[in-house]
């Protein structure tokens, strides 16, 4: 067990010139972990000065300054692990806006390298895998695993953009995979988003996954309005791998990845439904503000408006969520 202290002092008074107040602020969380807690230390003072029935000067200052003390990473797995990750005294991010971390590496990866040395994965690019990503090129790295006879592939691409453009999904593969596992471009099947046809681009992957003897694991995040891929609400359950109108929703949520709302594609090309769901296994990833789509999508009616929603007709799919 552990005690939630807090502690808080005010001065206030003035006269008819001058209203002050000063406030000072300690507040301590301790867990049912032991040594961890989260301090936090806080100052404010508010000063009004009157100079005229008119005029008033405000100043307002705050200060506060956040302490977590957690268990050593190393301390990860088995039930600790499970508590530690639980506990509301960690952050969600890190101070580089990646997701914080307590736990190693990603076993569903490693499990399907382990299995079948010549896996075909099919990766949705985006902020919830990233860290996925970096944990399987660190296993990778210390040589937990074997990738040289995978495949790769990118579910979908904004239409138009080049891959070395920042906010392209291959430039997302290039950093959190291929430059880190130093992957030879063979390992990869990606859209070439700037080809003249882009619907024989999609003809092609359709060709190239089917010569692959189909995808093993496929990985796909969930947008706020319930898309896989960028299989927008209304995608057929038939969809094959196509050009698609993209949402302004989505457009807007990933305006982060661009200089600003006018540089994203309002088209793009992804994975049809029909092509996710003819994979041998399914991980959707989907963390915090997702949760009322995730649960739309696992209880509610199976519907095309909720594309993520389909995938409780596949028979071996996973929802990995916080
Ligand atoms: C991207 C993709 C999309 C994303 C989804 C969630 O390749 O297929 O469906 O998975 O939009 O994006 P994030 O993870 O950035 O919230």
């Amino acid at each position: 067990p552990g005690f939630i202290k807090e502690h808080n002092a005010s001065l206030t008074g003035g006269n008819k010139w001058l209203r002050r107040y000063v406030g000072a602020s300690y507040s301590n969380n301790e867990s049912y972990v032991k040594g961890n807690a989260y301090t936090r230390v806080g100052m404010r003072g508010n000063f009004d000065f009157i100079v005229t029935k008119q005029i008033k000067i405000s100043l307002n200052t705050s200060w506060t300054r956040g302490i977590n003390k957690r268990v050593p990473a190393a301390w990860a797995g088995g039930i600790g692990d499970a508590m530690s990750n639980a506990l509301p005294i960690y952050p969600v991010y890190n101070d580089d806006k990646t997701y914080f971390r307590n736990g190693t590496s990603n076993p569903v990866f490693r499990h399907q390298v382990k299995q079948k040395p010549a896996s075909v994965f099919c990766l949705a690019s985006g902020d919830t895998p990233r860290l996925a990503y970096q944990l399987f090129a660190e296993a990778v790295l210390k040589e937990e695993v074997d990738v040289s006879g995978c495949t790769f592939i990118g579910l979908d691409e904004w239409l138009g953009i080049p891959s070395d453009n920042e906010g392209s999904c291959a430039s997302f593969f290039q950093r959190y995979l291929t430059a880190p596992l130093h992957l030879p471009a063979q390992q990869w099947l990606l859209f070439d988003a700037m080809a003249t046809d882009a619907r024989q681009q999609c003809t092609i992957m359709d060709e190239q996954i089917a010569a692959k003897g189909g995808i093993d694991l496929m990985l796909v995040g969930i947008g706020m309005n319930g898309h896989i891929g960028f299989n927008e609400p209304g995608s057929s359950i038939f969809s094959k791998t196509r050009l698609i109108n993209l949402d302004n929703s989505t457009r807007i949520s990933n305006s982060h990845e661009f200089q600003n709302i006018t540089k994203v594609p309002r088209l793009a090309l992804t994975m049809g439904i029909s092509t996710i769901l003819s994979a041998k296994r399914i991980a959707l990833m989907a963390w915090g503000m997702k949760a009322p789509i995730v649960a739309r999508s696992v209880e509610g009616q199976v519907t095309e408006q909720v594309p993520a929603s389909i995938l409780q007709q596949h028979n071996n799919c996973e929802f990995v969520v916080d």
